[in-house]
């Protein structure tokens, strides 16, 4: 496909996508919370499954690292990370603890090294810290859901039988201690922000829908808001010299009343006045940055990282990825623009392959988002910042083909990367 290509099929469906010609808003800072961006790409968290036995990362987590920061961008969200062994959804997810954070110290400085030598610039890093609730699998092959409320959506997609218990308030405000433990031992790795993850269908994304839970983590907005804005609070006062962020799902999609950001009376419509009300009460409590993203991986993938070929064993949802592309595009322009002063960053244009480049400086230069990110392209081609910064262009020959291969190592419970790409390293399943 082609720029005019492109257009004609966004005219096609009456769509727009921002697109500039300038590509040098991409090539500019950005400070925030201290830290300046060196430009505007980032690494998205992309899990790998290949942790040691403690959660540690090993040589593919190194490797994956060195090549995002060789490629460019000037900041790199780590992958999900948990917070306890139990709130792992694969057994080889990367876990924070005493045991492991060596290694995590390790794996940072050796990332902001390759940066360095490689592009002479100082990298920006969040951690991204994860209760996988929902989907938590911390032993092969053995699911141990953790749940906030029952959802007779995603209780029937995901066979939780209806006695399941809930995690109780006691259990939630402990979990709390989890994170701030997990959040000292990061800011000691060196980590410039922690990410106290809220998206994708995992356990605090749960909580800020559960509009039929009971108690003071459920039901009213600021009920279902507590733990995450608790938890933030926390950390910030806790561990002095980082910034705290969230990667927040600002629509679920999911039916009324099992979801967050969705209209109430069709959950293809989003309704964004709670997610708006959220971010700025986020602001307010001192968050500098907010990676906006939709949708659950699981269960609607389309929203979350539209396709050209859906991932093994998953409903094929009948829509054009352009349609998905788009629609994250959008929602996070309407987060960005109705708090202009907090930066934003999204992700879901892999499908759009090597016509990236203007579509991203069209996102920039229209304030559509303040950073650029970058998922699944960054494991196939993660040298895209550097040759859209410098070339002013993507290689057709290595870009993603949005082919779902990695996410098809992730459900087989194997370590993920790109099948296409970087097969020497990754067979696909
Ligand atoms: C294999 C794989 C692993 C992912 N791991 C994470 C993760 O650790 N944390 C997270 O928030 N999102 C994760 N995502 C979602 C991506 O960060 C990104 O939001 C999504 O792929 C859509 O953006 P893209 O079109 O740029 O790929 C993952 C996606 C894939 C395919």
């Amino acid at each position: 496909m082609t720029y005019p290509e492109l257009q004609s099929e966004l005219r096609h469906f009456g769509l727009e996508l921002p697109m500039a010609d300038d590509l040098s808003v991409l090539a500019a800072a950005l400070t925030f919370a201290g830290r300046t961006v060196p430009n505007r790409f980032v690494v998205q968290p992309m899990e790998g499954f290949d942790s040691g036995p403690d959660g540690e990362p090993l040589e593919l987590g190194f490797r994956r690292y060195e090549r995002f920061a060789a490629g460019g961008a000037g900041l790199i969200w780590f992958e999900a990370t948990a917070v306890r062994c139990d709130a792992r959804s694969n057994e080889q997810q990367f876990w924070l603890n005493e045991n492991s954070a060596g290694k995590f110290a390790e794996l940072l400085e050796n990332t902001r090294r390759i940066a360095r030598k490689e592009n002479g610039h100082e990298i920006v890093t969040v951690i991204q810290l994860t209760h996988s609730g929902r989907y938590s699998k911390p032993v092969r092959g053995s699911r141990k859901p953790v749940i906030a409320q029952h959802s007779s959506v995603l209780d029937a997609a995901h066979n939780i039988p209806a006695d399941y218990p809930l995690i109780t308030d006691d259990e939630l405000d402990r979990l709390q201690d989890d994170y701030a433990a997990a959040a000292k031992l990061a800011a000691r790795c060196g980590f410039d922000g922690i990410d106290v993850k809220s998206c994708h269908g995992y356990l605090l994304n749960e909580i800020l829908g559960a509009h039929t839970r009971s108690g003071k983590y459920g039901g009213s907005f600021e009920n279902r808001t507590r733990f995450l804005r608790e938890t933030i609070q926390r950390i910030g006062s806790e561990v002095p010299g980082i910034f705290v962020t969230s990667r927040l799902s600002v629509y679920d999609a999911v039916k009324y009343p099992w979801g967050f950001g969705t209209d109430k009376e069709d959950y293809k419509k989003h309704n964004l006045t709670e997610p708006k009300r959220l971010a700025l009460m986020l602001q307010k409590i001192g968050v500098p940055l907010l990676n906006v993203t939709i949708g659950n991986p699981y269960f609607n993938p389309h929203y979350n990282r539209p396709y050209a070929k859906a991932a093994k064993g998953t409903i094929h949802y009948d829509e054009h990825p352009l349609l998905g592309v788009v629609r994250f595009v959008d929602t996070v322009r309407e987060m960005q623009q109705s708090q202009p002063d907090l930066p934003m960053i999204g992700a879901g244009t892999a499908w759009l392959r090597h016509l990236v480049p203007k579509v991203a400086a069209g996102i920039i230069q229209s304030n559509s988002a303040a950073l650029f990110g970058q998922g699944r392209c960054s494991f196939a081609y993660p040298n895209a910042p550097k040759d859209i910064l410098t070339r002013g262009a993507m290689d057709e020959k290595q870009v993603c083909l949005a082919c779902s291969g990695c996410t098809n190592f992730m459900r087989a419970e194997q370590p993920a990367g790109c099948s296409i790409r970087d097969r020497a390293f990754y067979r696909a399943v």
